[in-house]
């Protein structure tokens, strides 16, 4: 049997299509809702994989909360050659976190568009990007044939209209997600771009002439498609178009610009009131880059701003997010913010964990200041997609927002300002791009 997946940046799904019904397959049985399952990993000490919501509540319980330890680690010897004393004889030392229990990824998918993401150690064992993804693609496919009950003989894979915002990038991110789906070794993979499947789970649906945009609006990726349908079955792909902002960038751009000062911005060192370095709080930016800050040479730089620093409370803070692990609970409270004022003129992003103790209030109108810069690069595609298709606004009869960030009041806005109200329609947020897929690998066979 043939299946549609979309490998998401936050959320992945799969279907299956058989020419008249289209079934959601249950990925995550732990999750509250199966057919959707968290694009995270995570590995053990042991080598041990674990996937969607059980990736969470791992790390989770073995994680938060734990102090960060390191110790010194004897390697072996090595020989070292030195100017004045010759080769000599050296042992070599690295200093290793003694007892975390496992590692977490999220958002992996962004990661293909960065080059610098090479390969990762993990408990002494290193991995590249590529066998991270195809870990989690090769799990995601043993639950679909476990749920399915047969092989899967065939996949198409939604891929983004551009991974990255330059073309190099792009194709680098395109080569090593098929190196990975290699890796995983899934049979006769095909790809999509996502936009179009989104597209064709529509099209399914309406029987009239018609020139619809999709508008796909991910944790990772904006993607955007204008398709024709003739009234009788035909569909037509006119243009698409994409830029990488997401729902991760929206999160970001709350923690940088609402969150910094709760993790010493602003303090001054010592009697000599030097500032605290920018460059620890830049930290702060990704979770990922959260736990780089458990290097011993961060460590020492917090523990001395905390013993010689003003903002006792917020530096402790700081030293408690760094040292405890309190990273993803930080990332997951600022997403729920969000996700809140997408609901509510106000939400209040709390963190009470460890020394962490704050509420910050934010407004929507704060929020939407700070995505500006985002608001206009998702305008600024859509109107690159309709001039490469040679139509206006008014030329457009619907306008399908799907993923989960099109669900933010901002982005409704523009589209609204663009193309008027009416026009506007939500289809399944989070799993219209995997229905599309299991159309395509349906039509494909
Ligand atoms: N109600 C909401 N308001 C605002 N944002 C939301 C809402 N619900 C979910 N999100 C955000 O949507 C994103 C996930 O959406 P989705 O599952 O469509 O992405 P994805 O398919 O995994 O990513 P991509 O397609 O970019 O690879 C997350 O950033 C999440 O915080
Ligand atoms: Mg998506």
């Amino acid at each position: 049997m043939r299946v549609g997946l979309d490998f998401g940046t936050t959320n992945s799904s799969a279907a299956v299509y058989d020419g008249s019904r289209l079934t959601l397959l249950p990925l995550d049985p732990v999750s509250s809702s199966p057919s959707i399952l968290r694009s995270t990993l995570f590995i053990t000490r042991e080598g041990a994989a674990y996937i969607g919501r059980a990736a969470i509540n791992h790390f989770t319980e073995g994680n938060v909360g734990r102090e960060v330890v390191y110790e010194w680690k004897y390697l072996g010897d090595a020989e070292m050659t030195f100017a004045e004393l010759g080769t000599q004889q050296q042992a070599l030392y690295v200093k290793v976190e003694v007892n975390a229990p496992g590692r977490l990824f999220r958002s992996l998918k962004t990661g293909l568009r960065d080059r610098s993401f090479r390969h990762t150690n993990v408990f002494g064992i290193s991995y590249s990007l590529e066998e991270l993804i195809a870990i989690v693609l090769r799990l995601i496919y043993e639950r679909i044939e476990a749920s399915i009950g047969q092989k899967v003989t065939g996949m198409v894979i939604g891929r983004p209209v551009h991974y990255a915002a330059s073309r190099e990038a792009d194709a680098l991110a395109f080569e090593r997600m098929q190196a990975a789906c290699r890796l995983a070794e899934l049979p006769g993979v095909t790809f999509l771009d996502e936009p179009i499947g989104a597209a064709l789970a529509y099209a399914r649906e309406v029987r009239s002439a018609q020139h619809a945009l999709v508008f796909d609006f991910g944790g990772g990726t904006l993607d955007v498609t204008i398709m024709r349908l003739d009234g009788r079955g035909r569909r037509q792909f006119i243009a698409t178009d994409g830029v990488p902002v997401g729902g991760d960038l929206l999160d970001q751009r709350l923690v940088m610009g609402r969150l910094m000062p709760h993790f010493g911005e602003g303090a001054t060192l010592g009697a000599r009131r030097l500032p605290f370095p920018t460059h620890v709080l830049e930290h702060l930016s990704e979770w990922q880059t959260i736990s780089d800050m458990t290097q011993p040479k961060y460590l020492e730089i917090i523990d001395e701003a905390v013993a010689i620093g003003d903002r006792t409370k917020e530096l402790k803070a700081l030293r408690s997010l760094v040292r405890q692990n309190y990273g993803l609970p930080m990332y997951e409270a600022v997403e729920q913010t969000k996700v809140q004022l997408s609901e509510a003129d106000t939400a209040v992003l709390g963190m009470h964990m460890g020394e962490i103790d704050f509420d910050e209030t934010v407004p929507r109108w704060d929020f939407e200041r700070l995505i500006g810069p985002d608001v206009r690069a998702v305008s600024a595609c859509i109107d690159r997609v309709l001039a490469t298709a040679g139509m206006r606004p008014k030329d457009i009869d619907v306008v399908l927002r799907t993923g989960g960030s099109s669900r933010i009041p901002r982005f409704i806005k523009m589209l609204a300002e663009k193309f008027g109200t009416a026009k506007l329609q939500e289809m399944d947020v989070f799993t219209g791009v995997a229905s599309g897929m299991a159309i395509a690998a349906y039509e494909r066979a």
